[in-house]
């Protein structure tokens, strides 16, 4: 059998180009900027799969143009970029990356929170601007940490790597999710199931890890945002989109919540103008899971997806299985 012609929208690092070039005819985008819509259909039109980033749409458009597009095997584990029942209807396979990120993502989520509270990045300026006049009482004084409460919206594997991290600063931690965990997974991680309106009301720092879909767009309302504490912190490395951005700039900017620390973003690669304009946000983009040995990890986890589906085996993240006949 002829070897299956894919196109890579990245060219990946070498492990995952080693699994993949051994059982494919790799097209490689290897410019530093991403593809426009426009070079990504017209590469891809050919394919029989594609390895592709978040930023690459996978949709009804994107499938009309690649009749013969057997895969699509994307580097990241939210999947918000492919719309899936359209790929099943088209018996187009699709894999995501699921386990290899959640513990570094979770260290970001504390890096986010960590920095946001102690005001890092106010300090680091200060630091570095050569204004810095001594030590002072009241310099820079932030919220602690240790001790308070952490809410954790969906909790998932992330949400629980997150929640285990507060173990060692003494935290009280809440939860919700659509799906109560199991008894033995509250007890190991000292979590107390609530509804939305008490994690709202009770938490110190609210960490966002659930996925974007119709369902939570802006979860995380103006309505909602009202229910925090005055004090309170808003941590999202989920998604941009499950934010009300611009109800999030009005609560910081009133000073109804005490800050956020953000990953993702509404529009990337936009970043709201207010949020960037103030100081009680720490803003970065979308690197959660980008260490290297992770980021390595998810490629080469794509490649044995597209590898195995090939070879007549199960992909071992496919989403939609019934392709599979
Ligand atoms: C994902 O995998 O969905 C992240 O957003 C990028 O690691």
């Amino acid at each position: 059998m002829s070897r299956p012609n894919i196109l890579s929208t990245h060219p990946l690092f070498p492990e995952a180009r080693a699994a993949l070039d051994a059982h494919c005819d790799v097209e490689y985008w290897s410019r530093p900027d991403r593809p426009s819509r426009a070079e990504f259909l017209k590469q891809v039109a050919p394919k029989d799969g594609v390895v592709c980033l978040l930023t690459e749409k996978i949709d009804k458009e994107m499938l009309a143009t690649a009749p013969k597009l057997k895969i699509a095997a994307n580097v990241a584990v939210g999947y918000d970029n492919i719309t899936v029942p359209d790929c099943t209807a088209r018996k187009v396979a699709v894999s995501n990356t699921p386990g290899v990120l959640d513990e570094t993502t979770a260290d970001f989520a504390w890096t986010l929170l960590m920095t946001v509270a102690r005001r890092v990045g106010e300090g680091e300026d200060l630091a570095r601007s050569g204004k810095w006049a001594g030590w002072n009482l009241d310099e820079l004084c932030g919220g602690d940490v240790w001790g308070k409460t952490l809410g954790v919206i969906g909790f998932g594997r992330i949400g629980k790597a997150v929640a285990r991290r507060s173990r060692g600063f003494g935290m009280k931690v809440i939860y919700t999710d659509a799906i109560r965990a199991p008894e033995s997974a509250e007890a190991e991680l000292g979590a107390r199931f609530v509804d939305m309106d008490a994690l709202f009301a009770e938490s110190d720092f609210v960490t966002v890890h659930v996925p974007f879909m119709a369902g939570t767009h802006h979860l995380i309302s103006a309505a909602r945002l009202k229910q925090m504490k005055r004090t309170a912190y808003l941590i999202n490395t989920a998604r941009g989109p499950v934010v009300d951005n611009e109800a999030l700039y009005e609560a910081l900017k009133a000073g109804t919540i005490a800050g956020a620390g953000l990953d993702v973003h509404e529009q990337e690669p936009k970043i709201h103008a207010g949020l960037v304009s103030l100081k009680n946000t720490v803003l970065t983009p979308h690197i959660a899971s980008a260490s290297l040995e992770t980021r390595t990890k998810m490629a080469v986890m794509a490649a044995e997806n597209v590898v195995a589906f090939f070879a007549g085996r199960r992909p071992p993240n496919i989403l939609n299985p019934e392709v599979l006949g």
